[in-house]
């Protein structure tokens, strides 16, 4: 992996700690790396999500920074809406307006782009993805998987330089998780896609092992997979529950 000296990398983080009510969620997470497929691996409970929201702007550390293309996420809020878009497995904690076209004018507007531009930019995504028709639809009545290409329609409307995946295709049938893949697939923007399946990460460049809110291991997908792979075999093989993570 190449940093170029006088670019900010991609992913930063320094040494991110998150403690809530005196309990350590995360701590000493440092990460850095330019590569343009990152993957988080890591069973229920060891962090994922709260390491996600982070990376998003969306939690603020207790402790260290985080800063994804030059952005301090947590203290530039705007510039991190430029930065990083992040895709949840459940699009009802995501969407808030009751039409498609409102869903995704929320993102720009907030980016400062004016109502005419704003309004540009989601007709051609709409246009994008033959859903015109969609302008004035009420969300509620799309169904779990059109819902999540909203999200990422919003998501790609704002151009952002790097995509969190938190599990999204999880609840997807085959058909929409494969169109919804190639659609990210053929992004410009960085992937960093959340999953505790060591499988669909296999052609990764840079995998980061998250254990009980620590780094267990970062690297490539060939050395970092099959190590993870085994430990969890390993404590699935087991009878008892007190080892579960959380
Ligand atoms: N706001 C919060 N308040 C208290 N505890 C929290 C909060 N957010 C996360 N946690 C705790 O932090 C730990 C990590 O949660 P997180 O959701 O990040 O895990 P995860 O790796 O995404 O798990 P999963 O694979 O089940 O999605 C859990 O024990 C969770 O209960
Ligand atoms: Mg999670």
């Amino acid at each position: 992996m190449t940093i170029s000296p006088n670019t900010s990398p991609l992913i930063r983080l320094d040494n991110v700690d998150l403690s809530i009510d005196g309990r350590d969620i995360l701590r000493g997470i440092s990460v850095r790396t330019d590569v343009r497929r990152v993957a988080v691996l890591g069973r229920n409970g060891s962090g994922k999500t709260t390491l996600a929201r982070i990376m998003a702007g969306l939690q603020k550390p207790s402790g260290g920074t985080a800063r994804i293309a030059g952005v301090d996420v947590a203290r530039d809020r705007r510039g991190a809406l430029g930065a990083v878009g992040i895709l949840f497995q459940n699009s009802d904690h995501q969407i808030i307006f009751p039409t498609v076209g409102e869903e995704l004018a929320f993102g720009m507007t907030q980016m400062g782009l004016s109502k005419r531009q704003v309004q540009e930019r989601v007709a051609q995504t709409l246009g994008r993805f033959g859903k015109g028709a969609w302008l004035d639809v009420a969300v509620q009545h799309l169904s779990q998987g059109q819902r999540q290409l909203i999200c990422l329609m919003a998501i790609l409307a704002m151009n952002p330089k790097m995509i969190i995946l938190d599990e999204p295709f999880a609840g997807l049938d085959i058909p929409t998780a494969m169109h919804l893949a190639r659609v990210l697939d053929g992004a410009e923007a960085a992937l960093v896609h959340i999953t505790h399946d060591p499988r669909m990460i296999a052609e990764y460049d840079h995998v980061l092992w998250i254990e009980g809110g620590r780094i267990e291991m970062q690297g490539g997908a060939a050395e970092v997979a099959p190590a993870f792979e085994a430990a969890m075999r390993g404590l699935g093989a087991r009878d008892d529950f007190t080892d579960l993570s959380g």
